[in-house]
């Protein structure tokens, strides 16, 4: 596995995998690489014959006050899991590789972004959809695979794809959990020993929320404020949103009377954490 820095080396690396018909796909991450993007690795390389992974956190996705700065890196770390998970390259840019001096163009996109992490991370998916094309612009690949409990993120990018006419399919992949039900997260490394526990409130109040819906509920109010109830319930929770919001067009609902999202984001300490479900994913009895 070969780890690229450059534009100029990537575009290379392609056009010979072209040049051979050989089809390409592309998992973006911010690194700090877990099981949740080994599997979007996994479901590339079932997929395509070749698989980059892109390793970059993205400067123009974090507010002024956000965790920028501390947010984890460790390439060799990353290096080792896409090896063994048989990725092709890592694409690894440095922020002036991306972002040049003068840089001034930008994707941005309105209402699937008016809720939930949207709202709370104002400059937040200017700058995904801003690094989503430029790496899709980069790789061209033929499938990109994003993981879902960024839920919001998924939806936005599947939008961004069709509305700008990218040729390039979308590949939602589900949510992978610790044991106890944590949802994996690069951010999981801030939780000290009693936040780690702590956090098990965000999948606890979701099955919560999930029960109420097995068993007929679909007021969105009765639903979000039994979820609350349970978070509030946890001394190192404080609740950012909890929201119940159409699936297609992320904007919220007052009764589930179509395919909806139900997601959370929590502060456990002073970590942003988030988790959701789909209501067609619980349909046949699971829970998160
Ligand atoms: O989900 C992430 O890790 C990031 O938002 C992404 C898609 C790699 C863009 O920086």
């Amino acid at each position: 596995m070969k780890i690229l820095k450059t534009v100029k080396e990537m575009r290379e690396q392609i056009k010979e995998w072209r040049g051979k018909g050989l089809s390409i796909g592309l998992v973006p991450t911010m690194g700090y690489l877990h099981e949740g993007h080994a599997s979007l690795i996994d479901a590339s390389k079932k997929d395509n014959d070749r698989t980059v992974v892109s390793v970059f956190v993205n400067p123009m996705q974090f507010g002024p006050s956000e965790d920028l700065e501390s947010y984890p890196r460790d390439l060799r770390h990353d290096a080792k899991i896409a090896e063994e998970h048989h990725a092709d390259i890592i694409f690894n840019p440095e922020p002036e590789e991306m972002y040049s001096e003068g840089f001034s163009s930008f994707v941005d996109m309105t209402v699937l972004t008016e809720e939930l992490c949207g709202l709370s991370r104002p400059v937040h998916f200017r700058g995904v959809c801003t690094v989503v094309t430029k790496l899709f612009n980069i790789v061209q690949p033929d499938r990109a695979y994003f993981g879902k409990k960024d839920a919001q993120q998924l939806a936005v990018i599947k939008h961004m794809v069709s509305d700008l006419n990218m040729n390039i399919e979308i590949i939602g992949c589900p949510i992978v959990r610790e044991a106890d039900g944590l949802a994996k997260s690069s951010r999981n490394t801030y939780l000290n020993k009693d936040e780690r526990k702590a956090a098990l409130i965000l999948s606890q109040s979701l099955n919560h929320g999930i029960k109420l819906i097995q068993n007929g509920e679909t007021d969105c109010s009765v639903i979000i404020n039994a979820v609350k109830e349970k978070i509030q319930t946890e001394p190192l929770a404080k609740i950012d949103y909890v929201k119940i919001v159409d699936a297609a067009n992320m904007q919220q609902i007052s009764v589930i009377d179509r395919p909806a999202l139900c997601a959370v984001a929590v502060y456990i300490g002073k970590t942003r954490l988030i988790d959701n479900f789909f209501t067609e994913d619980i349909r046949n009895g699971g829970a998160v």
